[in-house]
């Protein structure tokens, strides 16, 4: 009997679309050896199964369970390669998705794993901060501040203990990549951890996860365990341990200094800074708090070496950027491609259009704090200083697709509501600025708005930009400053009656 090798993502975007099913059925026959991967993150074509061919893997998408018997047959199914939305993607950080048991120790080693760290572990923490100056990796979190320049200010400062904390919060909505580098590639983020900790001089490291990602925590933790199996948490002679904390569902606590507070096992409010972090963190020692993005980006740079990185992107933005297209679109999913694409040849090459039935209207990047754009914004490249440029965050890259049938005085009214139940409490601009936003937003939306009642709102938003602790309220106007600047007449179609002639 031939038994068929066949490769199937088990993770939480692939269980969503139905792998479970598929894996139940497989698992009933005994002519097939089933390997579970990560998800490619091509969802509009999940659940997909995949089996080795004769010039690499072949792939049968949106799976039901009755094409089973032809795919275990391996009949039919399409190269890998020849798929567009992967084909055209620089994959480097998410390397491994859908190829590797996430697991696995020894795939990941033999696909170039450690490699990184034994290039760290071979040179001197100052020459690992040099190759991430050439590298000019910003932190992929949302501030897109250098990385060099954080490990530096840690590895200089004198203390008895220093920490490596990572920051998997992903509380924007429509960002997911940081789930699946837990999930499906999970050594490459500690893989990372232990470069940082070299780097700065730390031996304890934790992980900060959101509480709605059990299968990531699952995934980090086991991989953990078989690392320090393997010995490889032995830093010099030193044991680096990483504990996995999770958070209780605050987006505030996503923001680095609240992160802090809530990880000491306080109420996650934001802390003033400076000083920051680096230099007086967690139980006020020099901590690196950053993105799993960020730390599994680290790796490759001391494989490769930081002008290899430095080669890619655009002027002021290296590298790949991770974007997570979501919304009305025909093809959501995760994408890697080096900075500098346009959004529209981003939603045209990899969104495919706009879903069925729908008409583009607005999208938002960045997360809840992000600019709603309009259609003529689309030609503004993908990279910091762009978007910084045109009033915009790229964020943590969620783009997220609006249609026709979208109200933007209720989505405005949405986000302003959001800020009013996250915020912190710390500073007056955000925690009474939300609120009185709301309020006006929700006058606006029951028709009972004055026109000076939109100039308040914009004043509203330029104390709380200036004046807030963090970003939390100094972006919460963006959205809604943004929807009035490219939608006034859905503001003004709903002002009170006597406003409008007036
Ligand atoms: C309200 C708020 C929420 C945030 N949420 C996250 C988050 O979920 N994940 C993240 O990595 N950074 C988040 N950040 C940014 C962090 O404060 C910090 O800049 C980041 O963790 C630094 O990592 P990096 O250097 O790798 O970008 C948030 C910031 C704010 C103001």
């Amino acid at each position: 009997m031939t038994i068929s090798r066949l490769y199937l993502s088990n993770d939480t975007s692939s269980l969503a679309a139905g792998a479970g099913r598929l894996a139940e059925c497989l698992r009933e026959g005994k002519d097939v050896q089933l390997i579970h991967t990560s998800s490619r993150g091509a969802f509009y074509l999940e659940p997909m199964i995949e089996r080795d061919g004769p010039t690499g893997r072949v792939a049968w998408c949106n799976v039901t369970p009755d094409e089973l018997p032809k795919i275990i047959a391996g009949t039919g199914g399409t190269p890998i390669e020849s798929i567009p939305y992967l084909a055209k993607q620089t994959r480097y950080t998410f390397s491994n998705f859908g190829i590797t048991d996430p697991l696995a120790l020894d795939e990941y080693q033999a696909r170039g794993g450690f490699k990184g760290l034994e290039a760290a572990l071979a040179i001197a923490p100052g020459a690992i901060i040099q190759e991430l100056t050439v590298s000019r990796l910003r932190g992929r979190g949302g501030a897109a501040f250098p990385v060099w320049s954080k490990w530096q200010a840690a590895q200089q400062a004198e203390s008895d203990e220093k920490y490596v904390v990572v920051n998997a919060d992903e509380g924007d909505a429509g960002t997911y990549c940081d789930r699946m580098v837990m999930e499906g590639d999970p050594f490459r983020l500690i893989e990372g951890m232990l470069i940082c900790a070299h780097a700065i001089g730390a031996t304890k490291g934790y992980i900060y996860c959101r509480q709605e990602y059990p299968a990531a925590a699952w995934a980090i933790r086991k991989a953990i365990q078989k690392a320090d199996e393997a010995e490889l948490l032995e830093l010099n002679g030193r044991t680096f341990s990483i504990e996995i904390v999770m958070g209780a569902g605050s987006y505030v606590c996503g923001e680095e200094t609240a992160l802090l507070e809530s990880l000491e096992g306080r109420r996650g409010v934001v802390r003033a800074k400076p000083p920051y972090p680096a230099v007086a963190g967690l139980y006020g020692r020099p901590t690196i708090v950053s993105n799993v993005l960020t730390f599994a980006t680290v790796p490759n740079i001391l494989a490769k070496g930081g002008a290899w990185h430095a080669a890619l992107g655009t002027e002021r933005s290296r590298g790949t950027i991770a974007l997570q297209i979501g919304g009305r679109v025909k093809q959501p999913g995760l994408v890697e491609i080096p900075f500098g694409m346009t959004l529209r040849q981003v939603l045209e090459a990899f969104g495919g259009g706009m879903a069925a039935g729908s008409r583009f209207k607005a999208v938002q990047v960045g997360g809840p704090l992000g600019s709603l754009f309009p259609e003529s914004k689309l030609d503004i490249p993908i990279c910091y200083d762009a978007f910084a440029e045109a009033g915009a965050i790229l964020g943590h890259g969620g783009i997220v697709v609006y249609d026709q049938e979208t109200d933007m005085v209720a989505l405005a009214r949405h986000f302003m509501a959001f800020t009013a139940d996250e915020s912190c409490g710390k500073c007056t601009p955000c925690r009474i600025g939300s609120v009185r936003g709301r309020e006006i937003l929700d006058l606006v939306q029951s028709g009972c708005a004055k026109a000076d009642d939109l100039v308040l709102l914009a004043d509203l938003g330029e104390t709380m930009k200036t004046a807030s602790l963090c970003a939390l309220g100094g972006r919460a106007a963006y959205p809604v400053l943004t929807a009035i600047e490219h939608f006034p007449d859905e503001f003004r179609n709903k002002l009170s009656a006597f406003s409008r002639q007036s």
